[in-house]
């Protein structure tokens, strides 16, 4: 087993200490106040809400997640391919985003039991159900190679993070489209070059996707309904969530570009493409959106890995001296993400119909 801070996933217990695992860029798990999320009203959208909740309940990928004939010889080929640091990226990238998908499905669960608001508690009923699935999936080509996640042990002893119901909507609005324009991304990417699709689980991406659309759309409507979230200081806490879901993108991204290389894929090139369709899709539903393709903006970024790559080796480096350069470090993105949360950001107007349809 390794813990340091270059982790290796070579066993279950590396791949199941890496999902528990909490630092700044990994995914975590959330909880929030219950009651508060109880009170929300969507009657303002309830035409557009419940022609959503018919597609949930149509439940269009019901049959999606199964693996067909082809999958097992896939794997054996394409992973073949791989060179063994190429294959921890994978992993890892598998393992980052089982988290993520149950981190959904745990918290949809959460105010599922907790709620009575049969509205919220319909749809988390649908979420759940849905992340489940992704969650599933995934863990299946994790034991594939012997690295499945306890799901249970995960749900327990991973810590929470408590947010306030508007960041829950911020934040999981923001992951869900950001996870669809990932997922499209690539998808798109390999259905031009299915030579680069070095594992099955890639096929699966398209319709997948659409259910992380539809899930953005959920917290779209919610916003929407209860336009407050979106006026006066709440306008703060949105600028914040975009830079911050952004740049934890960026530099996990970065942190295994032999992965979107095997795939043909730049991890820049990549990670702005998919901050441009998301910043398309939040025209639904944010009044700003940041300008990602600012100079100033991407210099900020890639600084922001370059201090996540010192932070590293001083977390190796250990002892006295690593202990002041991790505070440098912490010192240096506190104040280049800073910076990059007071650059000028575009003003955009709403929508008028809030639901929109995953074209990309
Ligand atoms: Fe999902
Ligand atoms: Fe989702």
């Amino acid at each position: 087993m390794n813990v340091s801070a270059v982790q290796t996933i070579e066993t279950a217990e590396d791949a199941n200490q890496k999902a528990v695992h909490s630092d700044m860029i990994s995914p975590r798990f959330y909880t929030t106040d219950f009651a508060a999320m109880d009170r929300i009203n969507i009657e303002p959208v309830r035409a557009e809400w419940d022609r959503m909740m018919a597609e949930y309940e149509g439940d269009n990928n019901h049959d999606h997640f199964q693996r067909d004939a082809a999958f097992a010889d896939e794997v054996a080929t394409g992973m073949a391919t791989l060179s063994p640091e190429m294959r921890q990226e994978f992993m890892d990238f598998l393992v980052s985003s089982l988290t993520s998908e149950f981190s959904g499905c745990v918290l949809y669960n959460e105010i599922r039991k907790n709620v009575n608001n049969p509205d919220i508690k319909k749809l988390m009923t649908y979420l759940a159900r849905d992340e489940s699935r992704h969650a599933g999936f995934i863990n299946l080509s994790l034991r594939d190679f012997n690295l499945g996640i306890d799901l249970g042990n995960l749900k327990r002893t991973k810590k929470y993070t408590f947010f306030k119901p508007k960041y829950i909507y911020y934040a999981t609005y923001l992951s869900e489209k950001i996870g669809y324009a990932r997922y499209i991304t690539i998808f798109r990417q390999l259905e031009k070059h299915p030579e680069k699709r070095f594992h099955p689980i890639f096929r699966w991406f398209e319709l997948w996707c659409n259910d992380e659309f539809r899930h953005g759309e959920s917290f779209a409507l919610i916003m929407r309904a209860n336009p407050q979230l979106l006026r006066g200081a709440n306008k703060l806490w949105i600028r914040f969530f975009l830079l911050a879901v952004y740049a934890t993108m960026y530099v996990r991204d970065h942190m295994r570009p032999m992965l979107h290389d095997a795939m043909g894929l730049d991890s820049s090139e990549y990670d702005y493409q998919v901050f441009r369709i998301t910043t398309e899709i939040t025209k639904q539903v944010f009044p700003l959106a940041l300008d990602t393709d600012h100079p100033a903006f991407r210099r900020g970024l890639e600084r922001l890995f370059a201090i996540s790559q010192a932070m590293e080796k001083a977390k190796v480096r250990g002892g006295l001296m690593g202990k002041a350069q991790q505070g440098v470090c912490a010192v240096q993105a506190f104040l280049t993400f800073a910076r990059l949360y007071c650059m000028p950001v575009i003003e955009q107007d709403l929508s008028p119909q809030v639901r929109m349809e995953p074209a990309w």
